[in-house]
């Protein structure tokens, strides 16, 4: 099990959570074995998005502190979705790297992929995500703000001693507007960021229709954009298209 996946930004809206559900549903249809593991504490979003908030009995704050055992505090993936671990609702002393190393190594085979979806910052979580992830995803939307804060994250990761590789998502992508200039086109983010690009998912509506919906249905550009990043994951040579977005 070698795919630990650690989802950063920096700046915070720019569609982590969503890019990890979709990439992890997508995944799925793929028939990986996927796990998404929240790490946004109080703000946790991933339960919202994959529609199975009144399953979250235990979250990893629960195993941390011994209320739960990782396999009964991890919501069974089902219509599609990937088997989610939500995050606490507060933060706890028995918040740490090693404890949640231990959390993931205990439940680790099961899976092909494990995402870890950062909270927005730099902060404490995603430290502890940089020391149990092998691999990472920046997340950027194209204009100036968030491309320097996700290179900053990049740096950020790195300096917490993390050495795999880590690989630029350009989310909300708009062509019209990126050929006006409006906003940033994909070179120059991929040159800002310093982060090899793994795929570019345009602005689509449904997004947000489709996070509380089952994952059957979306069939909408980004849907598409998705299933092209997990493919890639797995190895396929899948170009990157950006005439076509
Ligand atoms: N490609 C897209 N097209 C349209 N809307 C999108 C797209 N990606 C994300 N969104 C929307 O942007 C909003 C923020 O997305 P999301 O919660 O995934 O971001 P985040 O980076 O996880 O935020 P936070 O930093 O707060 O955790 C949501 O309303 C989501 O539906
Ligand atoms: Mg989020």
């Amino acid at each position: 099990m070698q795919n630990i996946f650690l989802v950063a930004s920096g700046k915070g809206g720019v569609g982590k959570s969503s890019l990890t559900a979709f990439l992890g549903r997508a995944l799925v249809k793929l028939n990986k074995r996927v796990l998404l593991i929240d790490l946004d504490i109080a703000l946790r979003s991933l339960d919202l998005i994959l529609g199975v908030t009144e399953k979250c009995v235990y979250d990893w704050g629960d195993v941390l502190e011994g209320r739960a055992m990782p396999e009964q505090a991890v919501v069974k993936g089902e219509n599609g979705n990937p088997d989610l671990l939500c995050a606490p609702v507060r933060s706890s002393s028995a918040i740490d790297a090693a404890g949640l190393l231990l959390i993931i190594q205990s439940i680790k085979d099961n899976y092909d992929y494990i995402f870890l979806d950062a909270p927005a910052g730099l902060g404490v979580m995603l430290s502890i995500g940089a020391a149990v992830a092998n691999k990472a995803i920046v997340v950027a939307t194209p204009d100036e703000v968030c491309v320097r804060s996700a290179g900053v994250a990049a740096d950020k990761i790195r300096s917490f001693g993390f050495n795999g590789e880590i690989r630029l998502v350009i989310n909300r992508y708009r062509k019209k507007e990126s050929k006006k200039g409006m906003l940033l086109n994909a070179d120059t983010v991929i040159d800002k960021t310093y982060v090899q690009l793994i795929g570019i998912v345009p602005e689509d509506s449904l997004i947000a229709f489709h996070s509380v919906k089952s994952a059957f249905g979306f069939v909408g550009p980004a849907s598409k954009a998705f299933m092209r990043i997990a493919k890639r994951l797995e190895g396929e040579q899948i170009p990157l298209k950006f005439t076509k977005l």
